[in-house]
């Protein structure tokens, strides 16, 4: 016996339904009834389906969003070689968007995409991006300029955090990285990129952010300052952008098991595995998911933030370990 979601979005994009069936027999007669139709109103055509069926007893896994308004859209991904941006790279492609992805791994770029194109994407294309280096980012515009003529949605990804120290041993190197990507990177990347989604309404940006942004923790100075200007920059380009169609958002996550924790401990990976022990942190698959939901959503929804973490992490210095 199965268990099954039915999914089905009507043609104005704004009615989204769902039925849930116990028993196989209940599924086939609504797919063979109008009630899916009934229930979104008349004149409205259905646009799209999903089912989602399971053995009973066993929850649903891995259930796609029920609209897709992605397909065929030209999507940039910035730090699509790993981690949150290589994810919602797979995820983007899933739903058949073009992708232009960008970072400085041209190697680990070639890879994501060709991963994307077997997903489904509609294309996918590399380059090498600097977000620290504003001829890098411009040239890039350029590329996509030439490649897809314009950007539907835009995830400003690309960033990082370089160290622990405190305030007293810090070190220029590391915090000037860290205002060069998660800060400097997305004002750079926008401004390149906005002449190729402006003319385009029902455009989004996303930015990442982090829960680093919203709450200060010892060690984290210039992390969480950059990110907290991630966070200013993402509400400027909110209001500057208004009236445009385009849409501004930020996603904020908690601790999540990617690259982040290597490059931050500079490839200590002992130091690494130890801020996540005893603890199941997010994934870049749960960032992606978030990523790419608030990307799907209708041109006249807008989602200005998401904040999340995984269950164990109350804030960033109150996380719940379990002994090994
Ligand atoms: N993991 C977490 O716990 C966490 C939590 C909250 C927020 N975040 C944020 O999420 C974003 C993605 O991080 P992640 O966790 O996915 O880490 P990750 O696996 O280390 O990925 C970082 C990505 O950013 C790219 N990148 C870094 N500096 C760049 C630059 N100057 N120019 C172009 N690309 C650059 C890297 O690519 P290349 O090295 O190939 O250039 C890589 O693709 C970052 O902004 C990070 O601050 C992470």
């Amino acid at each position: 016996m199965l268990n099954a979601t039915i999914k089905w979005m009507s043609s104005d994009n704004r009615n989204e339904r769902w039925m849930e069936f116990k028993e196989n027999h209940q599924l086939l007669t609504c797919c063979r009834s109008t009630d899916m139709g009934s229930q979104c109103g008349a004149g409205v055509s259905l646009t799209a389906i999903f089912v989602c069926a399971w053995p009973s007893g066993v929850p649903p896994v891995n259930c796609s969003p029920v609209s897709n308004r992605l397909k065929q859209k030209w999507a940039l991904v910035t730090g699509a070689s790993s981690g949150f941006g290589a994810e919602t790279a797979r995820q983007l492609a899933d739903l058949g968007a073009n992708l232009l992805l960008g970072a400085r791994r041209e190697d680990r770029l070639a890879q994501v995409a060709a991963e994307c194109q077997e997903r489904g994407a509609a294309s996918a294309h590399i380059q090498r991006l600097d977000v620290s280096d504003t001829v890098s980012v411009n040239s890039f515009a350029e590329w996509a300029k030439a490649t897809a003529g314009r950007v539907n949605v835009l995830i400003n990804n690309a960033g990082g955090a370089h160290g622990v120290d405190r305030v007293e041993d810090g070190h220029d190197a590391d915090w000037e990285a860290m205002f060069q990507s998660n800060a400097l990177g997305i004002l750079r990347v926008s401004r390149a990129m906005l002449p190729l989604m402006k003319p385009y309404s029902g455009g989004i940006i996303i930015n990442v952010g982090s829960i680093a942004g919203r709450v200060a923790y010892e060690g984290g100075s210039a992390y969480c300052a950059s990110k907290a200007a991630e966070h200013s920059i993402t509400k400027t380009l909110r209001l500057e952008l208004n009236g445009t169609g385009l849409r501004v958002g930020t996603i904020d996550p908690g601790m999540a098991e990617t690259e982040f924790s290597m490059v931050r401990l500079k490839g200590d990976k002992q130091k690494a595995d130890a801020v996540y022990a005893g603890v199941e942190p997010l994934t870049a698959g749960d960032v992606a998911e978030a990523i790419v939901w608030a990307a799907n959503r209708p041109p006249h929804v807008c989602i200005d933030e998401i904040l999340m973490m995984c269950t164990a992490q109350a804030a960033p210095y109150k996380v719940h370990r379990t002994e090994a």
